[in-house]
């Protein structure tokens, strides 16, 4: 578990231990079920917190996808303070609110791999001519040619997409290496 997590849980612990009986609490709703260390927190744990101090004002909330794709900005606003605005979490519905949005940037998918490109978004030859020295020359000499590449622009896509080149064996593209390699081949196709 990540040190950040492992404290957010131990204080939400505390937190839920230290409300009881705070009369902020009867206020605000119940006391939320706060996970243990290790526990993942459930969206519906965290529901009725974002409806009762989120959703007038960011109705997009309602949906966990939305409120993930803005987890680390939320947990930000809610740690410095400025959010929910004109409104106050109890601590229990803030420790277990922000165990939620931690672990939902931990488990946020890895972002697609990019093109090497140069400053105005396209894929230089440069860029290119290394990755097809390294992954495809041993077999196609041919290909340190741009030309005769572009030649084959077509079926070297398509061959690449269909994960037949480079044959199986040790020189397999980094997934970097195939989207700049793709993204050339597309270009000289005019996609
Ligand atoms: C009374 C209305 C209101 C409530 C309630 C409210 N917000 Fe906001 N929130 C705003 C407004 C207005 C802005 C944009 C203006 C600003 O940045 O101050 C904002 C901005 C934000 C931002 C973007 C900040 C950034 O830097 O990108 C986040 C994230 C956010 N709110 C999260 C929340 C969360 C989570 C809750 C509930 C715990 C919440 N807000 C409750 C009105 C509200
Ligand atoms: C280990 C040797 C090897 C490597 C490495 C290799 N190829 Fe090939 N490639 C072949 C062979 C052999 C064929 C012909 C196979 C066949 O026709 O079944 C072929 C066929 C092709 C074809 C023709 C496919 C078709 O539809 O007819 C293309 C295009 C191609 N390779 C592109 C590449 C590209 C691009 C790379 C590098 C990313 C690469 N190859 C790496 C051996 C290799």
């Amino acid at each position: 578990m990540k040190p950040i997590l492992a404290f957010v849980a131990i204080a939400a612990t505390m937190a839920f231990l230290a409300s009881c009986g705070d009369s902020e609490e009867s206020l605000a709703g119940p006391v939320q079920p706060v996970a243990g260390p290790g526990e993942r927190v459930a969206f519906s744990s965290v529901q009725s917190t974002i409806q009762q101090k989120c959703l007038r004002c960011h109705t997009g909330y309602a949906d966990s996808t939305n409120l993930a794709a803005a987890a680390a900005a939320a947990q930000a606003t809610i740690e410095g303070g400025s959010m929910p605005q004109g409104d106050q979490l109890s601590q229990g519905q803030k420790a277990n609110l922000l165990a939620w949005l931690e672990q939902a940037q931990a488990s946020a998918p890895p972002a697609a791999p990019q093109p090497i490109t140069n400053s105005v978004g396209r894929v230089e030859f440069s860029s290119v001519a290394p990755i097809v020295e390294a992954k495809c020359i041993i077999c196609h000499g041919g290909y340190s040619d741009s030309a005769k590449l572009s030649a084959s622009a077509s079926a070297a896509q398509a061959a690449i997409e269909a994960s037949y080149m480079p044959y199986p064996g040790p020189n397999q593209l980094t997934p970097v290496e195939r989207i700049t390699l793709i993204t050339w081949l597309k270009q000289e196709q005019g996609l």
